[in-house]
């Protein structure tokens, strides 16, 4: 990297970390420990994140929905599978709106999914097996029933009336502007007791922090010790980029044409992506620094370029060690020119953060259905496993994608229970469709419950597409992703060399080399990603690898072992990932 380069750059992001004007400035609160100091090769560069959605994964007791005790109860599985740290979206204690992302109580778990000593067993059992717990992190806002938010709405004069967003509207039944939910309508509701209106970025019933305010501030700084003291590796940070909102309650831009929900389509130019957000999260990394064991930060936020998502690194590389690439995630189509300009881009990012990788979460469309053609979906899960796993970024798989778990959307609007789907129906069905039940075997219910009916109903596709039946099938999506990972963890050149990208002009052929680090062989990684056969050819030389044949480690249908590099043929889809000799 240029180093002129870099120091434009750097100049650059400071001046957008500049608060805006009229913002007040908040008091800094500085943790009291002094920093522990972070490993130069922390765990989570090299770590497969497993995303675990708690009421889907395995119900221990019978009830229709997942618990802690189910976790537990399948962390042989997941070592087997080669995970090192999962993520659990919230189970803390909450009226369930959101499933979990409207939280009543920070530090408690929600008995539907067990107790505090169910958790601490899940931590020490996950930690004889070497595999970290990464906690969700919901800071941009409560539930309405948390007792914060209900004690600020009780009074204008309560003590806790500053901790959230309360405004007079424009006149009776005008908000105080237009700004829109994500979730629809209007961000803001009127509470009829005192007369004023409170900011909910998302559903009503979770009202937005004022992190201005340094008691709410110091409050979830405390929420992050308390999990970090139980022995939590990290978060997952929620909607960060939404934590700030203009002070001068600007309109958003309209932009042309309704979404899903019947509003006028507007850009959330004031209540995403503040400056502010950075002071947060580097308060939030010198924080996290005080903990031993290199405690990582992952954060949602979908940042539209290469340049927004660089600074959520921050400056000095001190702040989120993973923001989550939606670029990458988003691309929806197999296209080796668009891959190709996306993983360039990566690479070249000024603050040399580490990339972090995902295809699946509990908000989008599953991969299967996604990316998949409708004739070739089981051979493009493993084409798009590959790329998760074989790049540098450090890859997050999201619960039932290594067995090709499909996308089963509700039928009718009664049976909907993500209150969104209920809201954009049919345009937008919510995202019941990516949370449905785990499918572990061929039994009642695949093997997630022994209840009569279960909290989403199991997709009819897991009588064929379940753990027991795919772990016994050696050409199953499940043993591809097991063969990757353990390729990763294993080869020098995937655990640490660089990213090469190589036939840059390859209309259809993704291929890239992760070039060895000293001593050992680099590794060539060949995807095709278009549904006809094309043939490769590879010369290396000028990329300083010497070799003219190549060793198969994994392909995808199965090939020769050895192959010249003059002329590889790829089938549809086709997955190669060889070393050099
Ligand atoms: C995040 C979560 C999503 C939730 C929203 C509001 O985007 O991933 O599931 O609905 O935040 O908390």
């Amino acid at each position: 990297m240029n180093c002129l380069r870099s120091r434009l750059w750097l100049m650059l992001l400071a001046c957008l970390t500049v608060a805006p004007l009229g913002a007040q400035q908040p008091s800094q609160i500085a943790p009291v420990q002094q920093a522990s100091q972070p490993s130069a090769n922390p765990w989570w560069k090299h770590a497969v994140i497993y995303e675990i959605y708690p009421r889907s994964f395995q119900d221990s007791n019978g009830d229709g929905i997942g618990d802690i005790n189910g976790i537990t109860s399948r962390l042989d599985y997941l070592k087997d599978l080669g995970v090192d740290a999962i993520w659990i979206t919230p189970m803390y204690p909450s009226p369930q709106v959101d499933f979990g992302y409207d939280i009543s109580d920070y530090t408690a778990i929600d008995s539907q999914y067990g107790t505090m000593e169910d958790f601490d067993q899940l931590v020490s059992e996950a930690k004889k097996r070497n595999i970290r717990i990464i906690m969700d992190y919901v800071p941009n806002h409560t539930s309405d029933q948390n007792k914060w938010f209900l004690e600020s709405r009780s009074s204008r004069t309560n003590q806790k009336r500053d901790w959230y967003i309360w405004r007079d509207g424009k006149g009776p039944g005008k908000p105080p502007n237009n700004w829109e939910s994500w979730f629809g309508h209007s961000a803001w509701t009127f509470d009829a007791k005192t007369r004023q209106w409170y900011y909910h970025y998302f559903y009503v019933q979770q009202p937005d922090l004022n992190w201005r305010n340094p008691e709410v501030r110091k409050a979830m700084y405390d929420v992050l010790r308390f999990w970090l003291d139980r022995g939590a590796a990290g978060f997952r940070m929620d909607a960060v980029s939404r934590l700030f909102e203009d002070p001068n309650l600007h309109d958003d831009p309209i932009l042309p044409g309704k979404n899903a929900y019947g509003d006028p389509n507007i850009k959330h130019k004031y209540t995403d992506d503040l400056p502010e957000v950075h002071d947060v999260l580097r308060e939030i990394r010198k924080l996290v620094d005080t903990y031993p064991g290199d405690p990582v930060l992952i954060s949602e936020a979908d940042e539209p370029t290469i340049q927004d998502l660089v600074k959520m690194y921050g400056v000095n590389n001190d702040e989120v060690q993973l923001p989550m690439d939606f670029k990458i995630a988003d691309v929806n189509k197999l296209s080796a020119p668009e891959f190709r300009k996306l993983l360039d881009e990566v690479e070249f990012n000024p603050l040399d953060g580490q990339p972090y990788f995902f295809f699946s979460n509990h908000d989008q469309v599953r991969t299967w259905d996604r990316y998949g053609d409708g004739v070739h979906n089981d051979q493009i899960a493993k084409l798009v496993a590959a790329l998760l796993l074989t790049t540098r970024a450090t890859p997050q798989m999201y619960y039932g994608e290594e067995l090709g778990m499909r996308t089963t959307v509700p039928t009718r609007k009664e049976d909907v229970k993500d209150p969104v789907g209920r809201t954009g129906w049919p345009k937008d069905k919510g995202r019941d469709g990516e949370r449905t039940p785990m499918q572990w075997d061929g039994a009642q219910n695949a093997g997630f419950s022994t209840a009569a009916k279960t909290w989403l109903p199991v997709p009819p596709s897991a009588a064929q597409c379940n753990v027991v039946t795919e772990a016994n099938d050696p050409d199953s999506i499940l043993n591809f992703y097991k063969h990757v990972i353990s390729l990763r963890r294993d080869l020098p050149a995937l655990r640490d060399g660089g990213y090469v990208a190589v036939n840059r002009d390859d209309p259809n052929v993704l291929s890239y080399l992760r070039k060895r680090p000293e001593g050992t062989d680099s590794v060539l990684v060949a995807l095709n990603m278009s549904a006809e056969p094309r043939t490769v050819r590879f010369k290396l030389k000028g990329f300083g690898v010497l070799g003219t044949s190549a060793h198969v480690l994994l392909a995808a249908p199965q090939v020769s072992l050895d192959l010249s590099l003059d002329e590889i043929k790829l089938g549809p889809f086709a997955v190669l990932i060889a070393t050099v000799k």
